[in-house]
């Protein structure tokens, strides 16, 4: 009881690490990352999706956690606060206008995979991959892929605990269990690549994503290979969504931006990278596409659980522990959309969250019959999965994102930022550089360069 002080502090230090990295680990980490580097060609992608981290993702989180902490606010009204404290134009507001809407189509697609990771979990817990090879796991997805009844089914159960965790105000507690279920998903990451060493194709996969071919950059497709691994840097850090600006809002002023930015971005690769070497040796050894698209890590992970000795008990646990990692992220993605009902409408809470949650579910209908009856429909040359998710990932993610950098870099007061960040010589010159030009500069460019091509 004597140390209640010191422990309030820590724990309000402890949850919003908690909570941070929980939006930040999720599908994007295991699902996303591992399928877009098949899709765009190995380590090229990775190479400029590291580079996109350092010098543009980490700033630009630190960026908006500083937004939300001078704010205290939504969002929206953070940005507003802050651009008036600045004596500047209250318009900037409308970014944060951006989030909401981007947050809520995020998670209608989102919501279709983490049906997919809970419907893997008792697929692999009831024996259904026990020594298939690798052509009839993939059958096993493609029948999946082609019932718009069981993809609607694991959609509508992903979404009504997500609606359920946020209408109960549990997310703290989930936020908590995070805390030990994430380093054991990262546990079984490594059980996964310890498997690989063993089974061959390991080799080849370090090759394919640590080895970059450089021509890759400057030949046919170039240019969407950065946006793509921009845009993914944004996703898989949860940034442009105005979401780390409200985390940021409930931030104590003694907490330092810059180490916990560092934190919340080496967990977030690290784990990303592991999923890359539990997921390429298995494609390589079994003669499968690394380009196979969104079903990369349903149609590879179980093949080595339907052949590791206690791959029944592996496998359930880590598609559970996805899943878990997926709604700690979902419940984040949902916030927005409620919170604008309940403040923008008579609606109260619960009724928000319904229909909110409703809407979502909807939107992802339409995603995910864009896997069966609906394939041929086309926005803009892309399915209706695919069309959400560019949509989001290349065009509204970096957008917001280099919104927030203009703001912290060039509309606020710089001595203010220098003593918030507490830099000082050339730590501060190097923040300067990045947050000002490094940052801002590349998402200009790679903008530029795809609209040329
Ligand atoms: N970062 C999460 C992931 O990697 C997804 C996510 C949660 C997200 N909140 C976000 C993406 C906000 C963009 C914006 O799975």
């Amino acid at each position: 009881m004597s140390s209640k002080q010191n422990h309030a502090q820590w724990s309000s230090r402890m949850g919003f690490i908690l909570a941070a990295v929980g939006s930040a680990v999720g599908l994007g980490n295991i699902w996303k990352f591992p399928y877009m580097v098949g899709e765009s060609g190995g380590a090229v992608f990775v190479l400029v999706y590291l580079l996109c981290i350092a010098l543009i993702g980490f700033p630009i989180l630190v960026a908006e956690w500083m937004i939300g902490r001078r704010g205290q606010k939504n969002p929206m009204d953070s940005y507003s606060a802050v651009a008036a404290s600045e004596g500047k134009s209250t318009s900037w507001g409308f970014i944060g206008m951006v989030g909401i809407l981007g947050a809520f189509i995020i998670l209608s697609f989102y919501s279709v995979i983490g049906g997919w990771a809970l419907n893997y979990m008792t697929k692999i817990a009831g024996g259904q991959f026990s020594g298939l090879d690798s052509d009839a796991v993939e059958a096993v997805f493609n029948t999946m892929l082609a019932s718009p009844s069981t993809l609607t089914i694991w959609h509508t159960v992903f979404m009504l605990i997500t609606g359920i965790i946020v209408a109960l105000g549990v997310t703290n507690g989930i936020e908590r269990a995070a805390k030990v279920l994430i380093p054991l998903l990262g546990v079984l990451l490594l059980v996964i690549v310890g498997y690989n060493l063993m089974n061959g194709g390991f080799g080849e996969a370090v090759t394919y994503l640590f080895s970059p071919d450089l021509t890759k950059l400057t030949g046919e497709g170039s240019s969407d290979i950065v946006l793509s691994a921009l845009g993914h840097a944004f996703f898989t850090l949860s940034l442009g969504m105005g979401i780390m600006i409200a985390y940021g809002s409930y931030l104590g002023n003694d907490v330092s931006l810059l180490s916990m930015a560092r934190t919340v971005v080496i967990l977030d690769t690290v784990i990303a990278l592991a999923a890359g070497l539990a997921i390429f040796p298995i494609i390589f050894s079994n003669g499968m596409d690394p380009a196979a698209g969104p079903g990369l890590i349903f149609v590879s992970l179980p093949i080595a659980f339907g052949s590791m000795s206690a791959g029944l008990v592996l496998g359930t646990l880590f598609f559970l522990l996805i899943t878990f990692a997926a709604l700690t992220s979902s419940i984040s993605l949902i916030e927005p959309s409620i919170e604008f009902l309940e403040e923008r409408t008579p609606m109260s809470r619960t009724m928000s969250v319904i229909v909110a949650s409703i809407a979502i579910w909807l939107l992802g209908v339409a995603a995910l019959l864009s896997f069966n009856v609906w394939s041929d429909v086309m926005i803009m040359g892309n399915n209706i999965f695919d069309f959400l998710d560019k949509l989001t990932s290349k065009f509204m993610l970096p957008i917001a994102g280099l919104a927030a950098t203009i703001f912290v870099g060039w509309v606020m007061n710089q001595d203010s930022v220098r003593s918030e960040l507490g830099l000082s010589g050339g730590s501060w010159t190097l923040w300067q550089i990045i947050a000002k030009f490094v940052a801002p500069i590349g998402v200009i460019i790679v903008f530029i360069n795809t609209l040329l091509n």
